[in-house]
């Protein structure tokens, strides 16, 4: 907006001239640049504030990897989430053996059994027994997939299933999709069985479209079928790969170009117990022989229980891999460091017994990057990949904490290190940044344990991202980078995925991006969840079985990533400082862990704002958040000498109220609106919206 058109307002001057900070010192400077004081109150004036740019003097580097993803199966995001399986309990492990399955007999006689004499395999101990006395129409089982099965018409999904015949059987099989009428979408048969475990799988087309299908597999004579790894996935996953992902949801994750995705967790890589943490090796190779497990987040969060909840690993470490690959993100695997839980059993690997572990990592890494003739490097190209997937990070435990964390992770670090020096550690500080546990951990990596990147996680209401956009100016940069690994503005007691906590999350990154040569990656948590099945929010994007949506803060993670900029810019900032009440230590901590003082809190800017440039567009880049209720009227000055934007677009994330949110009926309440900015002469003036987060792109003359 341009000067003139301010209804009469007139944009701020400095009563001095501007002293440009350089990064890490602007807390203090900012307090002494003010010279106004402003509280909230209901119809006041719109404030005016000044925004220099020093273009003349960029900072540092901005770090490429800023703005990543971090997958975890929680809230049923891999399988009925990303993992495009529709077939709920494939494999019969689950621990209701029947879980999603049902018998169907069309005028039959007969039972459905659960066996295990003679399985598939051992990773794979049950089966289905349909014991047939009398077909009738036929005699078998429907899977109900995840909460229904979704088809669409035309499209064409791939069956497949193990099974083998006892008992005399010399029948076809019937395999039906049935919409939820009752209607068959497609029928075919399947023949050849014999007494050996054979697959069998064709190509299915769908004649309609349902969003609660159901698949049923019927025997037509009399004897005994054995059915294992029932299997069926659309052919339109993403990247049309076999076993993959949704495209829809990964589609979501491209257009966040993400520079790198942490993976697979978070809690379930230390399990609730040792027996039930993550473990890679068994989540490659053929997925019929991948063991399953139960997903730590079954009945980890009060009423949120999910008892059926299980990893079939069908999306395991291949596929991750692969994913970042066709990303363009770097892989960053977490392993298990001989700890499970620290807030549940709590159970240790003992020092001496951690050989095991630490191979696990060094077969990892093989894994990833090992010549194609290496025993691990020929797994990788045996699923079709014989080119190594380059990677670059491995993280040693997930947020563990303590003496008993240290003790193992010095062990891994000596012999990653000795073995990989090229490969960078993602080392934990706990479950918080002001807590007892992270305090231990920065003394440590102060006074000589080594680390190269350090994993920060905070879960705070939005309040503390505001009052904690300044945390990293003063950080002492001897010590390792830091990895904001996991973070999300909890919005009240139902931790809603609301404006307010997007645009929170916004002023908080002003300061990541301001620091990023100290914090080198960030990424939001949770990143998936599922409408109903949830354990967990607020989370970044929910999806159910046929539709998808970002939030709020899934548009703010694209506007910092889609516009990272390569330098910083020094800002300046003349406005009326805030002052909110207190939070309470209490609300301040993340899972009411004690904070230790000092806890930060006192003014706050009277805008968010970081800058960059961007090089290969030419452009001066702003992120201003406004997280008050009341519009802030700017004038942004470019202070770099000869330096003028000769065109200028604002993209501006904003609503109706600072409670909006987005839902499956209106994804795009919070959506970013671009608009043109007129640019005339050598500063620009533009209304920032109450609660809003702004993406300013300044297009710079050569
Ligand atoms: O993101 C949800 C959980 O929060 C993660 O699993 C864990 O690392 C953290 O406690």
């Amino acid at each position: 907006m341009h000067h003139s058109r301010l209804n009469g307002l007139v944009p701020c001057r400095p009563k001095r001239p501007l002293a440009l900070v350089p990064n890490g010192l602007r807390r203090a400077s900012l307090a002494g640049m003010i010279a106004l004081t402003f509280t909230l109150t209901a119809g006041a004036p719109v404030p005016a504030v000044r925004i220099t740019v020093d273009t003349a003097h960029p900072g540092h580097a901005v770090s490429p990897l800023l703005h990543g993803v971090f997958f975890e199966d929680i809230n049923y995001g891999a399988d009925g989430g990303l993992y495009a399986e529709l077939v709920q309990n494939r494999s019969f492990e689950h621990q209701e053996h029947l879980y999603a399955w049902g018998t169907v007999n069309r005028g039959g006689q007969g039972t459905v059994t659960v066996e295990s004499a003679e399985p598939l395999n051992a990773k794979n101990p049950h089966y289905v027994r349909l014991n047939i006395a009398n077909p009738g129409k036929g005699f078998g089982v429907a899977n109900y997939g995840f909460g229904g099965i979704a088809m669409k018409a035309g499209e064409n999904y791939l069956f497949s299933v193990r099974a083998r015949s006892a008992g005399g059987y010399n029948g076809v099989l019937r395999v039906v999709i049935e919409d939820e009428t009752g209607r068959p979408l497609s029928d075919c048969e399947l023949t050849g069985l014999s007494e050996k475990w054979q697959k069998f799988d064709g190509v299915i087309k769908s004649s309609g479209s349902a969003t609660h299908a159901r698949l049923v597999v019927l025997a037509t004579a009399q004897g005994r079928v054995d059915l294992d790894v029932v299997s069926l996935f659309p052919e339109n996953t993403w990247k049309h790969r076999r076993n993959g992902m949704r495209a829809d949801l990964v589609q979501m994750l491209a257009d966040l170009h993400p520079a790198f995705m942490r993976f697979p967790g978070g809690c379930i890589v230390e399990g609730m117990d040792l027996p039930n943490r993550y473990q890679w090796k068994d989540t490659i190779g053929d997925v019929a022989e991948r063991l399953e497990n139960w997903n730590r987040w079954q009945d980890a969060m009060g009423d949120a229980t999910a008892p059926q909840y299980y990893q079939t690993c069908g999306l395991g470490f291949f596929e991750f891999f692969q994913l970042c690959e066709d990303l363009g993100a770097e892989p960053v695997p977490i392993l298990n460091c001989g700890m499970a839980c620290q807030y549940e059993s709590k159970q240790l690997v003992p020092l001496d017994q951690l050989g095991p572990f630490v191979q696990d990592a060094l077969d990892l890494i093989e894994f990833a990057n090992g010549p194609a003739t290496s025993p691990w490097g020929e797994r990788r190209a045996a699923m079709g990949h014989p080119e190594p997937f380059r990677l670059k990070m491995l993280g040693v435990g997930n947020e563990q904490w303590g003496e008993q964390y240290f003790e193992r992770y010095k062990i891994f670090q000596a012999a990653l290190k000795d073995k990989h020096p090229e490969i960078q550690l993602v080392t934990g500080a706990g479950p918080g940044v002001d807590d007892g546990f992270w305090k231990l951990a920065w003394d440590k990596f102060m006074s000589g344990t080594p680390a190269d990147i350090v994993d920060e996680h905070y879960y705070r209401p939005p309040q503390w991202f505001l009052e904690n956009a300044t945390r990293y100016d003063a950080q002492e940069r001897r010590g390792p980078k830091v990895f904001a690994g996991e973070f999300a503005a909890h919005d009240g007691p139902q931790h809603r995925s609301t404006l307010r906590a997007a645009v929170a999350e916004a002023a908080f990154m002003t300061g990541l991006l301001r620091n990023s040569d100290l914090v080198v990656m960030s990424s939001y948590a949770p990143l998936f969840a599922k409408a109903g099945a949830s354990q967990w929010a607020p989370d970044l994007i929910w999806f159910d079985n046929t539709r998808v949506y970002g939030t709020p803060s899934y548009h703010v993670q694209a506007l910092y990533s889609r516009n990272r900029p390569d330098v910083i810019l020094p800002v300046a900032i003349d406005g009326p400082p805030v002052t909110l009440p207190a939070l309470s230590a209490a609300s301040a901590s993340t899972y009411g862990a004690p904070v230790r003082p000092p806890y930060r809190s006192g003014p706050l800017p009277t805008l968010f704002v970081a800058a960059g440039w961007d090089r290969q567009a030419g452009e001066v880049v702003l992120f201003v958040a406004n997280p008050y209720a009341e519009a802030r009227d700017a004038t942004i000055a470019l202070g770099g000498a000869n330096h003028a934007a000769t065109a200028g677009k604002a993209i501006v994330l904003a609503s109706t109220t600072p409670d909006d949110v987005n839902s499956f009926e209106a994804p795009a309440t919070v959506a970013p609106r671009e608009e043109t900015l007129p640019v005339e002469g050598p500063e620009i003036f533009h209304r920032f919206p109450s609660s809003s987060f702004t993406v300013l792109r300044l297009k710079m003359a050569e």
